[in-house]
């Protein structure tokens, strides 16, 4: 038996499924990049943000930017997430000027690109710190007040080197598988608590970090995307709102691919 259309939610509810009025986001790598567009997406869509990075002069001429382009509050904080003693100061610093998360979105990260015999440790190290480490330890400070209020979202930048093996980033394909299941993992213990744990798993989009790579490696990656070309920052900005909004009440313990169908071949 179909719901009778009265007992789907109102136009204007549907209408505001994706609005984060009201809502407050911490942004993590929120400086460049990526998450820089989404955390511009997010503010867009009437969030208050928290941008984190460990680029503290490039945080704040962000949330300046944020700010005077949405009207939002963004506030800026300088942390090295992979830092325990960092991130505790960010969020505390966070909590004491908006009072809460209502999401979390953890971005920040580089990429070291070589074959793996050429590793350091502690080059090895610093990929799991960054991606893995980072997330957990702002999952662990965050996660708390979403249990306590009954709702949340947290949403982890994974890459869709999590899924399909890419030559010469060993180390940042296992970290960022090591982030997927995180998501997955973390996203039972939360549900019962109504808070959602979501990947997006972006492939090769155009930022200050896929710039590294040389000139031909470019032209290689895009001769080889069914799209013939890299992703743009902007197009993260609509799977970020998804999981952070009540669209995706139901979604969680899952990923959202962006890739231009780079791993559907
Ligand atoms: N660009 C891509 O093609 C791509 C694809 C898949 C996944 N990703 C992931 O997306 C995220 C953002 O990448 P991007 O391409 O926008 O890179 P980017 O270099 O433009 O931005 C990364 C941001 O993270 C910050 N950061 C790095 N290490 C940090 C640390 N230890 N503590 C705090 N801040 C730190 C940097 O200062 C910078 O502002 C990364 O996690 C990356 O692995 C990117």
């Amino acid at each position: 038996m179909n719901m009778t259309l009265e007992q789907l939610p109102g136009v204007e509810s549907v209408r505001n499924l994706f609005s984060l009025a009201g809502k407050v986001a911490l942004v993590t790598g929120g400086g460049s990049g990526l998450c820089r567009a989404i955390a511009w997406g997010l503010a867009c869509n009437g969030a208050d943000v928290a941008i984190v990075d460990r680029d503290g002069t490039a945080a704040a001429a962000c949330a300046a930017e944020l700010s005077g382009g949405t009207g939002r509050r963004v506030e800026s904080f300088q942390a090295d997430v992979s830092n325990e003693a960092d991130v505790a100061k960010a969020v505390d610093g966070v909590l004491e000027a908006f009072g809460r998360v209502d999401v979390l979105l953890n971005g920040a990260g580089h990429n070291i690109r070589k074959p793996l015999v050429e590793f350091s440790q502690a080059e090895f190290d610093s990929l799991m710190q960054v991606h893995v480490r980072g997330a957990f330890l702002f999952c662990r400070a965050v996660a708390p007040g979403m249990q306590a209020r009954k709702s949340g979202s947290i949403i982890n930048i994974a890459s869709i080197a999590a899924f399909v093996a890419i030559r010469e980033i060993v180390p940042y394909s296992a970290a960022k598988a090591g982030l997927l299941q995180l998501t997955r993992a973390f996203a039972l213990e939360m549900a019962p608590f109504g808070v959602r744990v979501n990947a997006i798993a972006p492939g090769f989009i155009d930022t200050p970090l896929t710039r590294q790579h040389p000139g031909e490696k470019r032209r290689q990656i895009e001769e080889t995307s069914p799209t013939g070309r890299f992703g743009c920052t902007e197009e993260l900005i609509g799977p970020a709102v998804f999981l952070a909004s009540d669209a995706a009440s139901f979604v969680t313990g899952t990923s959202v691919v962006v890739d231009g169908a780079w791993s559907a071949q």
